[in-house]
């Protein structure tokens, strides 16, 4: 199991659910020929490339060398800045700052949001789709338990962040963002293959089986792959029990 980090190559050849489900969020972003407009948390930029196939002037930022590396080489007249998405400092520079499948990773969501509001125009819009309260609640739930039986009784701490509606609307006004809409739904995403959840296991919580003797990860994860069996695979194969929550705010 890889240790640490994001695995880009791993992401692209198995993850591309992430940016062909967010293909709906540029949709309802309805970017516009020439705006400016931050994509946070780009990945490898497949969805900056479709905001710029709109005409407007995108900037794809993300805190990831090697997703950084990977837009570059796969989208060579776009711009890409490696940065991180709690400190951001752009100041009245953005029409509007979109994010897909990435703010449910940053702890200091006040930090986020902050940083937004500061890029965003007077009248810009932030557009985001992310994580949600209940958000894979069998899959990480599984996960603890099975990761904490190697870790001597204790998992490692969480590292996600799943608000519900009304707790990031309360964040977004409280940096002068004016809610104009906040969805919180179930989709339940197919995973492809049969390697499919540890392939998903393996790229985004690698973390949980870090630090354990050698052999043991790959023990964990089989054990792990057997008790989500009769949860999170079904007649068309693996799944997760993904929940969204999708805002639209604009900056007063
Ligand atoms: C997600 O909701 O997109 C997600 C959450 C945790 C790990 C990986 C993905």
């Amino acid at each position: 199991m890889k240790s640490k980090g994001w695995d880009a190559e791993l992401y692209e050849a198995r993850h591309g659910f992430v940016w062909r489900f967010g293909e709906g969020v540029v949709e309802f972003l309805n970017p516009q020929p020439d705006e400016r407009i931050l994509d946070l948390g780009c990945g490898t930029g497949q969805l900056a490339a479709k905001i710029a196939a709109a005409g407007a002037n995108v900037l794809g930022l993300d805190a990831s060398p090697d997703m950084i590396g990977q837009a570059r080489q796969n989208f060579p007249k776009l711009r890409f800045v490696l940065a991180d998405a709690a400190k951001l400092e752009y100041e009245n520079e953005f029409d509007a700052v979109f994010s897909n499948a990435v703010l449910h990773w940053i702890l200091d969501r006040a930090a986020v949001v902050g940083g937004v509001a500061r890029a965003l125009k007077p009248g810009g819009r932030f557009v985001a789709e992310f994580g949600g309260k209940g958000n894979i609640r069998i899959l990480e739930s599984t996960i603890e338990r099975v990761s904490a039986k190697y870790h001597g009784g204790q998992a490692p701490a969480k590292r996600t962040y799943y608000p519900s509606v009304g707790e990031y609307a309360a964040l977004l006004e409280q940096h002068g963002l004016e809610v104009r809409s906040g969805q919180l739904f179930d989709r339940r995403t197919p995973l492809e293959g049969e390697d499919g959840m540890a392939d998903w296991v393996r790229q985004f919580k690698w973390y949980y089986f870090e630090g354990l003797r050698p052999g043991q990860p790959e023990e964990a994860l089989n054990e792990l792959i057997e008790e989500l069996r009769p949860k999170l695979y079904g007649p068309n194969g693996w799944f997760a029990d993904y929940r969204r929550l999708r805002v639209w705010a604009v900056k007063l």
